[in-house]
């Protein structure tokens, strides 16, 4: 009686406690989060397909992760969010649960959590902004800021251009509309199964986004139904696909964290190594900003992910479970593709096999470092130069203007100290502007490298999530400007031309800076982050509870 008068205290009828499943509908809306602030809306449509299917709907929150405002970086909160969530799933009497994410790290968050607590789960992602519009000409979210920087800093633009800019390129609800992290992870939850298809594409204000939505809400109640759980969809063979799929897509490097957290949660295998050689016979098939040209608006119009998928034919595991309860096979067996300038032909990639996230290794990188190749210049692939040290990008930021920089374009800018445990939060500066002094000059790229990551938005030859990163004792933190370091991505090595009694010397030479925080999450975060090669998940959420243990509320 407790359970059910207090619930009817919203106005339910005594009718939804006859034995129905319940369904939670977690959100991560929020107005502090731009990005998913149209979730209350999909709820709603979700909600429709579980009346509909014969379940209870319950939305709830969970906590929204916006990528642009949280500081030091949203990354420094996914596993809050998971852990938030994870208990959420369990605690409550639910016997299923939708996931509404949409901005980067609410994704993966979900994911994890749907992972460990065991549930049933679909994910309805809420889908990319309508393309932006400037001058005539389409605006990536990310993508054009990074060129908008450059731009100013090289007088190429004024700032009351770029104040007028900013309006044209967020113009609707949704999350970044370029393949950035958000988009990929929309994309890698497709590509695992774990929401429907098509779902990935889908503009945030299109009418079918609702209806995917609504949809969703019919099937939680069939995998209720069923007892299909996150790990009977998330296999191996899965992860497999996802990998590929990726490296088709030209996604973010972001993606590489947070599959191995997910992959972490599932005990399913999963290293560094495992996405270098999955991804280096897949060729990328989707021409979106930033490696390619157009936005997710136009690949949704050519087809969406099905049609990447149908593409990718045998390279997939086309006997893999996804929540439409039919196989991966099955779910694209029909997908067209109606722009071939948007998604490439298998046999006419946009770019050839080998271009996607390679994983270096070396003496500056024992335990790996990843670059996106495609947003990477062909030229400085194999590259040897001189480092200029940076221990934060904000000491790089402060001299960055400095007409005098020592710095040209062979230098090998490394930033240091953004790893997981450094910054904290490892949060993606990698890719920060070059020195304005050779901007000035033309130069459109150098080689970086760094412990923290890299915006799916951005480009540029940029290494990034060097492991074991510089605050955990990892030898980027030995570097010293003038070190030469040699990059050789097609022999997948990264070396810093020094000594191993060099090395040894400076080593002995080095401290670890105090914890940056003595209490609270950070103090938690610090203390038990693994590093990027793993996941940067927190070692104690590793692996999985399963569902509520003497759940016997209803
Ligand atoms: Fe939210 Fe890019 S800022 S998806």
């Amino acid at each position: 009686m407790n359970h059910r008068s207090w619930m009817r205290s919203q106005g339910f009828t005594p009718e939804v406690f006859d034995g129905r499943p319940v369904i939670g509908i977690a959100t991560t809306w929020s107005e502090l989060a731009p990005c998913n602030v149209h979730l209350h809306r999909v709820a709603e449509s979700v909600k429709r397909g579980v009346w509909q299917a014969g379940g209870f709907p319950l939305e709830f929150p969970t906590m929204a992760l916006g990528e642009t405002l949280l500081r030091p970086t949203a990354m420094l909160y996914r596993n809050l969010l998971a852990m938030e969530a994870e208990e959420l799933f369990r605690a409550n009497p639910l016997d299923g649960v939708v996931l509404l994410s949409g901005c980067d790290k609410t994704t993966p968050g979900l994911l994890m959590a749907a992972a460990s607590a065991g549930l049933p789960a679909i994910m309805v992602t809420g889908g990319p902004m309508l393309s932006g519009k400037y001058q005539g000409g389409d605006v990536g979210s990310g993508t054009a800021v990074w060129r908008w920087e450059e731009d100013l800093l090289a007088g190429r633009m004024t700032q009351e251009e770029c104040v007028f800019a900013e309006g044209c390129m967020a113009r609707s609800n949704g999350h970044c509309m370029t393949m950035g992290t958000a988009s990929t992870m929309a994309s890698m939850a497709e590509a695992l199964g774990m929401q429907l298809p098509y779902s990935a594409t889908w503009p945030a204000v299109d009418a079918r986004r609702y209806e995917t939505a609504q949809r969703a809400g019919q099937v939680i109640v069939d995998l209720v139904n069923d007892g299909t759980t996150p790990a009977d969809i998330m296999t191996r063979d899965a992860f497999e696909n996802a990998i590929r799929v990726n490296a088709a897509i030209g996604g973010s490097t972001n993606a590489v964290i947070h599959l191995l957290a997910i992959a972490g949660r599932l005990g399913v295998p999963l290293t560094l190594d495992d996405f270098d050689a999955l991804a280096r016979d897949v060729p990328t098939l989707v021409n979106l900003q930033p490696s390619g040209k157009y936005l997710m608006e136009d690949f949704c119009y050519a087809g969406g992910l099905p049609a990447v998928m149908r593409e990718l034919g045998g390279m997939l595991h086309p006997g893999a479970r996804t929540v439409t309860g039919k196989t991966v096979g099955e779910n694209v067996a029909d997908a067209a593709c109606w722009n071939r300038e948007v998604i490439h032909a298998l046999d006419a990639p946009f770019q050839p096999a080998g271009t996607g996230t390679a994983v270096l290794r070396g003496n500056l990188a024992p335990d790996g470092a990843v670059i996106k190749q495609s947003a990477a210049s062909p030229r400085l692939l194999k590259h040897r130069g001189r480092a200029l040290v940076f221990d934060s990008p904000e000491e790089y930021h402060h001299v960055a203007g400095d007409p005098d920089l020592d710095a040209d374009e062979d230098t090998v800018l490394v930033i240091r100290y953004c790893g997981p445990k450094g910054y904290p939060g490892m949060p993606e500066v990698a890719n920060v502007p070059l020195p304005a002094k050779l901007l000035r000059r033309g130069v459109r790229d150098i080689v970086r490298i760094c412990d923290g990551r890299m915006s799916g938005t951005a480009y540029g030859t940029v290494v990034l999530h060097v492991a074991p990163e510089a605050a955990a004792g990892g030898p980027l933190g030995l570097v010293r400007t003038g070190d030469l370091i040699t990059l050789d991505v097609p022999a997948r090595t990264l070396t810093l031309e020094v000594t191993d009694d060099e090395l040894a010397l400076r080593r002995a030479a080095w401290t670890a800076s105090p914890p940056p925080a003595a209490r609270g999450w950070t103090w938690l975060y610090t203390e038990h982050v693994k590093q990027a090669n793993t996941g940067a998940d927190l070692d104690f959420l590793t692996g999985a509870s399963g569902a509520a243990i003497g759940r016997d509320s209803h």
